[in-house]
C-alpha cells in the first residue's frame, strides 16, 4: 500500500504573523467558549454529530477540528516534543503521532521505522552495522530501523528535518530533540492539560501494526496498556486511534473504549493486513455504503486521503466532489481527511502560485474548498494556516 507521499516545500514568510493571530484561537479554543464554536456549531447544525462543542468527548471538539500533522511539522523537524509543543501553542485543536516499537518494545514517535530520514544515524559509526535491507508491507527499503534499536541507543540520536531541500528553515533546529516515546509525549500531555486547564487531544496511529506483530512486536497491547495508565482508554477520553489495518482498529477496538479512525489511502490501494490475510476488498470498496457500515461497526470516524473527497484530474485540478463525506455521516462517521501543506507542491493545481514548488500557494483557497464539502477535521503541516483558515470558513 502506497500513502502519505513524501517530498517537496518551503516558503515561511506567513509564519510570524500566523502564529501570534493562531494563538489568541488558541487561548479561544476550549469547548464552547468562543463565538468561532458557536458560528461552527451554526455552519455544522451542533446537536447531529461532532461539532460545535454540544457534546461530550470528541463530540465536544470545535468543528472542523485542526489537527497537527506530525505537529507543527511545516516548521519544526516531525515528531519531535519541539514540533508538538509548538503546535500546541498555535492553538491546534488535536495533535498528532506515529506510533513505532523499538527493539526492546517501547512504542516511539516515528512516521517510518526506517530512521534514515529523520535522524542522524547515518553518521553515527558505532551504528553503521545496523544498516540493513528488509521487506515492509511489500516494499524493499534500506536503512536503518526502529526495531533492531533499543530504547537507550535510540536516545542518543537526534531528529532532522525530513526534507531539507523544501523546508530549508527547518533544519536550524536539526540536532535538538530526541526521538520521543509516547509515553514521554503522554506525560507532556498531561501537564499541558494541567498547566492550560483543559485536555491536549491527541490522534494516535498505529504503524504497519501487521509487520510488527509478525516480529513479535505486536503495537496495540503496547498502546491499550499506556492509554490505561495514563486514563485515555475511555470513549470520552482526549485521543483518536487511527490505523491503515483496519484489523490494527478492530483489535483496539477489543482493548479500549477511545474512539477509533479508519485510515484510507487511494482508491485502488488494499490494506496491507488484507493483502496479508487474502482479503481482497479495496478502498474503494470500503468508500461504498456496505464498506463503510462495516467501519462504522468498530470505529468512530475515517481518515481519507483528501482526493478521495474531491478527486484530482491528472493534471492535479479538483474535480467533482465524490458523495464520501455524504454517505460517511449518513453511518453515524467523522471524517478527518489528510493531509494539507502550504507548499505548491502539496497544493491542488488549482491553488498553486507560481512554479516553485517550494513556495506557498494559495492556501486558505484551497482548506475553503475541502471545509465546504462538510469535513469535521483535516491533519496540517501547518497549523495555524488550518486555525486561519477555520476562522476564515466558520465567521464568514
Ligand atoms: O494519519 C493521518 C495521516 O498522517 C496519514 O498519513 O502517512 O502522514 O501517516 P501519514
Ligand atoms: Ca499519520
Amino acid at each position: 500500500m502506497t500513502h502519505g507521499a513524501e517530498s517537496t516545500p518551503g516558503r515561511r514568510t506567513l509564519l510570524g504573523a500566523a502564529v501570534l493571530g493562531s494563538a489568541a484561537l488558541g487561548m479561544a479554543a476550549a469547548p464552547g467558549a468562543h463565538a468561532a464554536e458557536r458560528a461552527a456549531g451554526d455552519v455544522r447544525a451542533p446537536g447531529e454529530r461532532h461539532g460545535g462543542g454540544h457534546g461530550s468527548g470528541y463530540r465536544s471538539l470545535p468543528v472542523p477540528t485542526v489537527i497537527a500533522h506530525r505537529g507543527a511539522s511545516g516548521y519544526r523537524p516531525e515528531h519531535t516534543l519541539g514540533s508538538y509543543q509548538l503546535a500546541l501553542d498555535m492553538g491546534a485543536h488535536v495533535v498528532e503521532q506515529d506510533l513505532v516499537p523499538t527493539k526492546d518494545g517501547h512504542l516511539v514517535c516515528r512516521h517510518e521505522n526506517d530512521i534514515t530520514g529523520t535522524t542522524d544515524v547515518a553518521s553515527r559509526p558505532e551504528f553503521a552495522s545496523r544498516r540493513t535491507t528488509k521487506s515492509v508491507d511489500g516494499t524493499a527499503i534500506t536503512g536503518w530501523f526502529t526495531e533492531d534499536f533499543t530504547l537507550a541507543e535510540l536516545k542518543t540520536l537526534r531528529a532532522k528535518e525530513r526534507i531539507p531541500a523544501s523546508r530549508q528553515e527547518n533544519t536550524v533546529y536539526d540536532g535538538r530533540w530526541t526521538i520521543p516515546t509516547f509515553e514521554e509525549v503522554l506525560r507532556w500531555a498531561d501537564a499541558e492539560g494541567r498547566r492550560r486547564g483543559r485536555p491536549v487531544w491527541l490522534h494516535v496511529e498505529t504503524k504497519h501494526p501487521t509487520y510488527f506483530r509478525g516480529i513479535g512486536l505486536g503495537l496495540e497491547e503496547r498502546l491499550a496498556k499506556l492509554l490505561r495508565r495514563h486514563g485515555r482508554h475511555r470513549a470520552h477520553s482526549p485521543v483518536f486511534l487511527q490505523s491503515f489495518e483496519p484489523t490494527s482498529i478492530e483489535r483496539l477496538a477489543k482493548l479500549v473504549d477511545s474512539p477509533r479512525v479508519v485510515l484510507l489511502s487511494g482508491a485502488n490501494t488494499r490494506p496491507w493486513d488484507f493483502v496479508q490475510s487474502g482479503d481482497p476488498r479495496t478502498v474503494a470498496d470500503l468508500v461504498t455504503p456496505q464498506g463503510l457500515k462495516w467501519i462504522a461497526s468498530y470505529a468512530q470516524g475515517i481518515g481519507p486521503t483528501l482526493d478521495l473527497i474531491v478527486p484530482r484530474d491528472a493534471n492535479g485540478r479538483l474535480g467533482t466532489p465524490t458523495t464520501l463525506v455524504r454517505d460517511a455521516h449518513a453511518r453515524g462517521l467523522i471524517l478527518h481527511p489528510y493531509t494539507m501543506r502550504n507548499e505548491n507542491s502539496f497544493l491542488p493545481a488549482d491553488f498553486r502560485r507560481g512554479t516553485d514548488p517550494n513556495a506557498y500557494g494559495d492556501v486558505f483557497g484551497a482548506f475553503k474548498v475541502y471545509f465546504e464539502q462538510g469535513i469535521d477535521g483535516i491533519f496540517t503541516d501547518n497549523p495555524d494556516t488550518g486555525l486561519l483558515a477555520r476562522a476564515d470558513f466558520v465567521d464568514g
